[in-house]
């Protein structure tokens, strides 16, 4: 048994929010309250984050460079911690957690980069698979997990393929299997689309959006206004160490400054 729920070795077990408390189905997916982080002294990057974000929602976060998306991110991940403050996600206190509990939070939180950070001589399968890992399931319900993910980002069929040879829209696609492969509760992606054309870059918006409408929660980091733009969505806007929350998403003019709906 984990310290957050029972045991994990079949499907339903590996859904959103099964290993965190019971009660956390009724609240928020994620809160942010009051979060201070700064990496020197006398300069604080978040400088008192309020933030809730629902179950099923698909909210952007945006804002400068510099601004702190990157780390409003990995505050969640735990790969860096809070000063001060406390963020809620399926009833846990991620800041509080110990290290031995970090496995059990990146179980229920898929990451997505802007480098896809693959490994470039494993093949496809081998990338993907590599997020099951922890789970120590049998090596055929591995081969259908993977099947399946490689099949929602529209790579069937390449898993025996390096990563290394693949275009950066398809490495970016077996990025996003990895993430999703284990059924997180929440999908994170910084800069997802950051190295890809134009175009790609929509496509993978597209996809970030099939695997939201399947129910999971996505919390997307750009600054590209086209992506913004695309669809009226909330947005977050992270600037000064406050978000500030834009319920029907934001227009960018030509000088890219945000213009927020009065
Ligand atoms: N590990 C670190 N050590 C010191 N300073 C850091 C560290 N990580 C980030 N910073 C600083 O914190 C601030 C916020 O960085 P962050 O990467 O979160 O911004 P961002 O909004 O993601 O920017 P971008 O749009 O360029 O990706 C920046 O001033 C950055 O230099
Ligand atoms: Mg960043």
């Amino acid at each position: 048994m984990s310290r957050f729920d029972g045991p994990f070795a079949f499907r339903p077990a590996l859904r959103a929010g099964a290993r965190f408390s019971r009660e956390a189905k009724d609240r928020p997916i994620l809160t942010f309250e009051s979060v201070f982080k700064s990496y020197r002294s006398g300069s604080p990057v978040l400088r008192g984050v309020h933030l809730t974000i629902e179950r099923g929602e698909f909210v952007f976060v945006t804002g400068p460079s510099g601004a702190g998306k990157s780390t409003l991110l990995r505050l969640l991940y735990r790969s860096e911690t809070v000063d001060d403050g406390r963020i809620l996600f399926l009833g846990k206190d991620v800041a509080r957690l110990k290290d031995d509990a970090i496995p059990f939070l990146r179980r229920n939180i898929g990451v997505v980069f802007q480098d896809f950070k693959l490994v470039p001589a494993w093949s496809v399968y081998e990338n993907v698979a590599v997020a099951l890992e922890v789970l120590s399931l049998p090596t055929r319900l591995v081969r259908t997990r993977v099947g399946e993910a490689l099949e929602r980002v529209g790579l069937s069929g390449r898993g025996d393929d390096l990563a290394g040879v693949l275009s950066g829209g398809e490495q970016q696609r077996v990025a996003i299997a990895r993430a999703i492969v284990g059924e997180p509760a929440l999908i994170l992606a910084d800069e997802p689309t950051g190295n890809l054309d134009p175009q790609l870059a929509i496509d993978i918006l597209g996809l970030f959006e099939e695997i939201h409408e399947g129910g999971t929660t996505v919390v997307f980091a750009t600054h590209d206004r086209t992506l913004l733009e695309v669809r009226p969505r909330r947005v977050v806007v992270l600037d000064e160490g406050k978000a500030l929350d834009v319920p029907q998403g934001i227009a960018i003019d030509s000088d890219d400054h945000y213009r927020l709906p009065n």
